[in-house]
């Protein structure tokens, strides 16, 4: 088997399960090299090399990568911080590494403004109405709520109050969701309006989907559909966090969609990929440079934003599944011949487990927490010993958990997820849960319902209700 060196760019569990697929390789021998946030168990035992780079700034980064560059191959990226502030444009500066993620340039997650133009300019008939508010305008705050007034008076209140900068899903107020009055709509709108640019635009009633794609800079791939689960607690309910879970079906299609809206989705990705593609390849698109949130209608998909990178926890749904060797698709794309790419049939479910102070637990459960074992090492053991029993149906990714004395500690955001594979949803739910719950210490906690039949059924029922119309 041939040797190769892949740099591994790493923030949660989306990293630990791209080096366990590339280390499941059948074809070649992967050396991992990882940059790190912090000491990821995981990450740890599988690299050749790793180092801590908290604040993933791309200098360090790019230091890294020089130092082992006679090692790598080539680069791989996951959060959307390093990619953003053009970690793509100076490791291939700087040395002889080609990176899979879309240049500074293409990063176009960093501004859901310029988003809103492009898909304007592009695909208008997918993009919600929208006013943007900026206060590099230096209007005064009474003129900036005149005119918001009467916007909210023409939708109705029915709005998205979204900052223009990423904000890891936290940033976006939804009505009926996190406001049901003018005023908090205005609180919402001001706490982001200190920050930079702000959106208010419709919203619209369907159902979530998240779309990704992989990109040689001269083909699209679109994958398969997933459901992310934003809101912290069961029933939707809670604040917006990065996802507490997500699911797939064993097809392409999540039970609520129909094929138009996969096709629809298809089109208009591939509309704003040859816009920015321009004639022939660009490969300065490699990587996942859509990833799209698209909200289903009675007439069809509507799209709330784009990132330029694999979602979290959506990728998690799709990487063990992948037919293909994962190294061998990365040097398709790479090559610019990636035209397809397979999964097995299977449904799969991600649950993430995380900390009491994560999405606002531990402050509106506060007697469900035991405060003693905050902080506590958390076991994983009985998860893993599961993933023996289940045949590799159970998947264990350590995310934002740190390795400390052979102990594993739970930090801030989501700390670790367990990933069910089964021959349909609820079959990947229950080998989730059985995982999840095996997992021990750190007064961790999880949502219930990610892909319950409740929960689906409710999906469905609401597309086929809005479609009566
Ligand atoms: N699942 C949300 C994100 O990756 O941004």
């Amino acid at each position: 088997m041939d040797k190769v060196g892949i740099l591994v760019v790493s923030y949660g569990s989306r990293a630990a399960a791209m080096i366990d697929i590339f280390c499941r390789s059948e074809i070649f021998l992967p050396k991992i090299y990882v940059v790190d946030k912090q000491r990821n168990p995981f990450n740890v035992e599988k690299a050749e090399k790793h180092v801590v780079v908290s604040n993933l700034n791309v200098e360090e980064i790019c230091r890294f990568a020089k130092k082992y560059e006679n090692h790598i191959d080539f680069g791989i990226v996951g959060p959307e911080k390093p990619i953003i502030n053009g970690i793509r444009d100076l490791i291939e500066q700087e040395t002889s590494i080609p990176m899979i993620c879309p240049t500074r340039r293409f990063a176009i997650e960093r501004s859901k403004v310029v988003q809103r133009h492009l898909f304007q300019r592009i695909v208008p008939e997918v993009n919600p109405r929208f006013k943007i508010f900026d206060p590099n305008d230096h209007e005064s705050l009474g003129h900036i709520r005149k005119i918001a007034w009467a916007w909210l008076d023409e939708l109705d209140d029915k709005v998205a109050v979204k900052p223009d900068n990423p904000a890891a899903g936290k940033g976006v107020g939804v009505w009926g969701d996190h406001f049901t009055n003018r005023q908090q709509i205005w609180e919402h709108f001001l706490a982001n309006y200190q920050q930079g640019p702000v959106i208010i635009e419709e919203k619209i009633d369907g159902e979530e989907s998240s779309f990704q794609a992989f990109c040689d800079g001269k083909h699209l791939v679109p994958l398969p559909e997933t459901r992310d689960y934003k809101r912290a607690f069961d029933g939707d309910e809670g604040p917006n966090t990065g996802g507490m879970g997500s699911y797939k079906n064993t097809s392409s299609l999540l039970p609520f969609m129909t094929l138009a809206d996969r096709e629809k989705e298809i089109e208009i990705v591939n509309r704003i990929f040859k816009e920015l593609k321009g004639k022939g390849s660009n490969p300065e698109l490699r990587g996942i440079p859509f990833y799209d949130a698209f909200i289903h209608t009675n007439i069809g998909p509507k799209i709330l934003e784009n990132n330029s990178r694999p979602g979290d926890p959506e990728i998690l749904n799709l990487l063990p599944i992948l037919k293909d060797d994962f190294v061998d698709v990365c040097f398709r794309i790479l090559d610019g011949r990636l035209r397809r790419v397979a999964f097995e049939e299977e449904a799969t479910v991600v649950t993430y487990k995380v900390p009491p102070n994560y999405g606002g637990y531990a402050t509106t459960f506060l007697n469900r927490v035991k405060r003693n074992e905050i902080g506590r090492p958390v076991d994983l053991s009985g998860a893993y010993k599961l993933c023996r029993e289940h045949e590799d149906h159970l998947r264990v990714y350590p995310g934002s958990m740190e390795l400390r004395e052979a102990k594993d500690y739970a930090l801030t955001s989501r700390a670790v997820c367990v990933v069910g594979i089964g021959n349909d949803i609820e079959r990947a739910r229950e080998i989730s849960l059985e995982g999840i719950k095996a997992i021990k210490g750190g007064e961790l906690w999880h949502r219930n319902d990610i892909a319950s039949r409740e929960h689906v059924t409710k999906s469905v029922r609401h597309m086929e209700k809005l479609r009566m119309f």
